[in-house]
């Protein structure tokens, strides 16, 4: 069942999607050379904490940390840890979630460390572009599978795949409600979507491949190829004219 939010609900939507936002700014103007993933997932604990809300991944099915921190061939869900640091030439996907008065905001950004190869910058700048392809027309009465279509359309255009295993979501109460939000499918399949709904969208770009593996940790998801693989995400609200990005 897609929930429709009341106003009320929607206000608090909008405070938690704003807390995840600056969370995921502060922890961008963290990175740099030589800090450990560990560290990032402490800068954003603290920085939720700071705004009276909580890390809306910690404890989620046993999710050990705030955030997720995929570097490189890591495609998403990288448990943050001591032994992973960053270096010059890295590209590094962080995805966040804040709980605030009982409702999520959920958004991830791919950021380079240093400077980094040209190629690998391209694949950042589709992956960007192919939410907002996703979102182009998007509005009240419009089908899931139009922003599947979409999305999966643009990236193939530019060349690289789009990760089939995981899927965006819709969002409010819980972090993961009704409807699923693939990034690849048929325009005009799946459900509709209502005014005053809210989902997370957010596509997971391979340069290879769309193979996946998953590590023995159980949730870090890496490409098979090994090539580089990048993730952007925002929750958006649906209205009767668009959409409202709610968490840039
Ligand atoms: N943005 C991701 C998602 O919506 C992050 C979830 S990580 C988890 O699936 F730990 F909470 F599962
Ligand atoms: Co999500």
């Amino acid at each position: 069942m897609i929930k429709i939010k009341s106003q009320e609900e929607i206000e608090l939507i909008r405070e938690a999607c704003r807390i995840t936002r600056d969370t995921l700014n502060v922890v961008k103007d963290s990175i740099k050379v030589g800090i450990s993933t560990k560290e990032l997932d402490k800068i954003a604990y603290d920085y939720i904490k700071s705004q009276g809300a909580t890390p809306s991944f910690k404890n989620y099915n046993g999710y050990p940390a705030s955030i997720c921190a995929s570097v490189n061939d890591t495609i998403v869900h990288g448990i943050p840890s001591n032994d992973i640091i960053l270096k010059e030439g890295d590209i590094i996907s962080i995805d966040v979630g804040a709980k605030y008065n009982g409702y999520h905001g959920d958004a991830a950004r791919t950021f380079p460390v240093g400077k980094i190869d040209p190629k690998v910058k391209r694949l950042i700048k589709i992956t960007e572009q192919s939410f907002f392809e996703g979102i182009k027309g998007l509005k009240s009465g419009a089908f899931v599978g139009d922003i599947s279509n979409r999305v999966q359309t643009f990236v193939e255009k530019n060349g690289y795949s789009v990760v089939r295993e995981l899927v965006g979501h819709g969002i409010g109460k819980q972090l993961h409600e009704d409807p699923m939000v693939p990034n690849f499918g048929r325009s005009g399949s799946g459900p509709r979507l209502n005014a005053n709904t809210t989902i997370a969208i957010e596509p997971m770009v391979n340069m290879g491949d769309r193979n996946v593996k998953f590590m023995p940790d159980g949730w870090t998801c890496k490409t098979r190829d090994g090539l580089p693989s990048a993730h952007y995400e925002n929750t958006v609200l649906i209205t009767d004219n668009g959409v409202e990005i709610l968490t840039m």
